[in-house]
């Protein structure tokens, strides 16, 4: 738990496009008992919706792993064909649901719009949110990076209400950081952290911004996990490659956390 904070930290892993359900058994079979003993955290998982059912059924009762999903619609149901809704993912226990990943933004091309509506959604639905945000590398080396973070912050709340945004989690994956190896340092990520707090600060108040945990994501791996979690704005990780092997995520999700 971060030391000036009740933010309890969250281990989130994102399987992507990863992982058959006899796969995902496998996983959790090696993965269960190596965290058995943890606590003061949230260690979740993103499978695949086919998958959802299995780890579902896996770690019912389990106090400390979780089911999210990777995406959702905003829509209850009707003719919307290839699409999932909440009512549907609830019935295998999600809990949480990725919202506005970098891969749904650019290879689907998923606006901010569309994106507001799926977190609403969520939250009128009972399901936590994280809302995924990151500049591009052109963008970033543009100076762009806090005018980027402030417009996908700012479509991303426009729909939720001060008395439910604490629910709410952020993960800032900086795109040219995703599943390249390249992790942003210590001082960027921080600071971008710290950019997103002080507009939530300005958005809501002091006190909710101070309760929105803020993950961060591109290429956390077990040897820098710990320097990531140190950061006093940083309070989890949303980790993709590192997360498809037991081992590894384990030892992840088995950082240091004050
Ligand atoms: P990566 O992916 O850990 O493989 O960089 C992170 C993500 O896309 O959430």
């Amino acid at each position: 738990m971060n030391s000036i904070s009740n933010r309890k930290p969250v281990l989130a892993a994102n399987w992507k496009m990863y992982k058959t359900v006899s796969e995902t058994r496998d996983f959790l079979n090696a993965f269960l008992p190596l965290v058995n003993d943890l606590s003061g955290r949230d260690i979740i998982i993103a499978p695949p919706f086919t998958a959802l059912s299995a780890v579902g059924e896996l770690i019912e009762d389990n106090r400390l792993v979780s089911l999210a999903a990777q995406n959702m619609y905003f829509e209850q149901e009707g003719g919307f064909t290839g699409e999932i809704s909440s009512i549907m993912l609830k019935e295998f226990g999600v809990k949480w649901v990725i919202l506005g990943h970098s891969e749904r933004r650019h290879i689907f091309g998923e606006d901010d719009r569309l994106i507001a509506l799926k977190v609403k959604s969520a939250l009128e639905n009972d399901m936590i949110p994280i809302l995924c945000i990151g500049e591009k590398l052109e963008e970033r080396e543009s100076g762009l990076t806090h005018e980027i973070l402030e417009r996908q912050l700012s479509a991303g709340f426009s729909e939720v209400g001060s008395e439910e945004a604490y629910q709410v989690l952020v993960a800032y994956e900086p795109v040219w950081a995703i599943g390249t190896g390249k992790t942003a340092t210590p001082d960027q990520a921080q600071d971008a952290h710290f950019h997103i707090r002080s507009w939530l600060t300005s958005r809501f108040n002091s006190g909710i911004a101070g309760q929105i945990r803020i993950l961060y994501g591109g290429s956390v791996k077990p040897d820098n996990i710990n320097e990531l979690m140190s950061l006093s704005d940083v309070d989890g990780a949303l980790v993709g490659g590192a997360s498809l092997k037991p081992d590894s995520f384990a030892e992840i999700a088995s950082c240091r956390v004050e």
